[in-house]
């Protein structure tokens, strides 16, 4: 499974993209509406930033507007995917745009009626979104494991993301299920780094090799030899 950030901060994706596990992203417009700045610039820097597909959506409700916007969109960064909210409207534009040869990524699935009718209209992409369903005591994994079998069943190519990711458990479920990508803010991907247990590996490594001094010589001299044969 295939990880984006689900984000509009570019000081989020500076951060994170650094780690080297992203491989793409995702804005919506209430996450763009909490930045500073132009909101194009923020979708090309993301876009630079993380070398994958970035989903920026569209605003319209009627088809129209939603195809005209998307095109636009698109032609912002090629890793612009264009995010498409689910309606009879939406199924519209992102048939359309898919048939321009334009990725769409269907947001807003809840269940896999909608996510079968996402794919059908040739949606790249179906976001899926886990918490909302689970705020409304509707069981996340269990609909999220429908819409992947369904899929699997039928011989359905659109990607699965697992989208309104609130904790590690819901990406560690997403990648059971067989999601191709969930997509993440920075804040639970800071959560999936600590274990208390590597916390404390780590300090215990360090302070057993500090009881050897000479061995901090050796190792500063293997790296410097190294850099001295680069260099000559
Ligand atoms: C991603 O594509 C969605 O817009 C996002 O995951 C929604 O998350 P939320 O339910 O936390 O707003």
């Amino acid at each position: 499974m295939r990880i984006f950030i689900d984000t509009g901060s570019v000081a989020e994706v500076e951060e994170i993209a650094q780690w080297g596990v992203l491989a793409g992203a995702t804005t919506n417009p209430s996450l763009l509406a909490k930045e500073d700045g132009d909101p194009g610039e923020i979708v090309k820097r993301i876009c630079e930033l993380v070398g994958g597909p970035v989903s920026a959506e569209v605003i319209s409700d009627d088809a129209k507007g939603m195809i005209e916007e998307g095109r636009a969109l698109r032609e912002l960064h090629e890793h612009v995917t264009v995010k498409v909210p689910f309606s009879e409207a939406g199924l519209e534009a992102a048939h359309a745009l898919t048939s321009d040869g334009i990725p769409v990524n269907m947001t807003l699935v809840f269940s896999p009626s909608q996510a079968l009718l996402a794919a059908s209209a040739g949606a790249t992409y179906v976001s899926c979104f886990m918490g909302r369903l689970d705020d409304i005591s509707i069981d996340s994994v269990a609909v999220v494991g429908e819409i992947v079998e369904a899929f699997r069943a039928g011989g359905v190519t659109s990607q699965i993301i697992a989208a309104s990711i609130r904790h590690p458990e819901h990406v560690v479920a997403a990648a059971k299920l067989g999601c191709e990508i969930a997509t993440v803010p920075a804040k639970v991907l800071r959560q999936m780094l600590n274990h208390p247990l590597t916390t404390a590996g780590a300090a215990k490594f360090k302070a057993d090799w500090e009881t050897r001094p000479e061995f901090a010589e050796w190792l500063k001299g293997l790296v410097e030899a190294r850099a001295a044969a680069q260099a000559g």
